[in-house]
């Protein structure tokens, strides 16, 4: 007799994500290299603290070319975007619990603020997170915890889609393809 049990869908929360402690004009590559993570891994936008609308609008120019919505959103005021998300607030720290002990908590949330830090950490930011996550317990870099976080978390779920940019690779096993779309037809 067939199951009359359907396949549960596992629901895939959408993610964004904030980054503490940027220095605008020291480490603009390390900043952008987070930013182009969490968009390719799959989250919404990126608040930065403290703002930096030159980062912002290069993230800008990379959805142009390759589609999405990916944002960078300057934040003045960190508290205030912790405050008032409405979701699970994840703080990655090394300090923390392990990402595979808290991996259930997260995935049955909606929505995730993943917050990170830059070279030092506000200790009040312990205390305002819902979640205090490592992934492992050893010193490394924000982008790489960031990268292991969306991959655990939105790995499985839909592929990241796309579509709206200017260009598309078309996948080679040599060499690079890449489709230029006519203006007026982006997909
Ligand atoms: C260079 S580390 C700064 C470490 C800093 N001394 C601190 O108080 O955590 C920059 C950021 O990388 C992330 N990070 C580094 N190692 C991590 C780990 N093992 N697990 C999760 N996040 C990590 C954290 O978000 C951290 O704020």
């Amino acid at each position: 007799m067939p199951s009359r049990t359907r396949p549960r869908v596992r629901v895939v929360p959408t993610v964004e994500l904030l980054r503490l402690g940027h220095r605008a004009g020291r480490d603009p590559r390390l900043t952008t290299h987070l930013a182009l993570v969490a968009r390719a891994f799959g989250a919404r936008r990126m608040y930065l603290n403290p703002p930096d609308p030159g980062l912002a609008e290069r993230l800008a120019a990379v959805a142009r070319r390759w589609g999405g919505s990916f944002e960078v959103v300057g934040a003045g005021d960190w508290r205030a975007v912790v405050r008032g998300f409405d979701g699970t607030v994840v703080h990655l720290t090394m300090y923390g619990i392990p990402l595979e002990r808290a991996m259930r908590r997260i995935a049955s949330a909606r929505t995730v603020l993943v917050v990170v830090g830059g070279a030092k950490v506000p200790p009040q930011l312990y205390r305002m997170s819902g979640l205090n996550i490592a992934v492992g317990n050893q010193p490394h870099s924000e982008v790489g915890a960031v990268a292991v976080f969306l991959d655990r978390v939105l790995g499985r779920g839909p592929p990241v889609r796309f579509g709206g940019g200017q260009q598309r690779i078309l996948p080679r096993a040599r060499g690079k393809a890449v489709r230029t779309a006519p203006e007026g037809r982006r997909s």
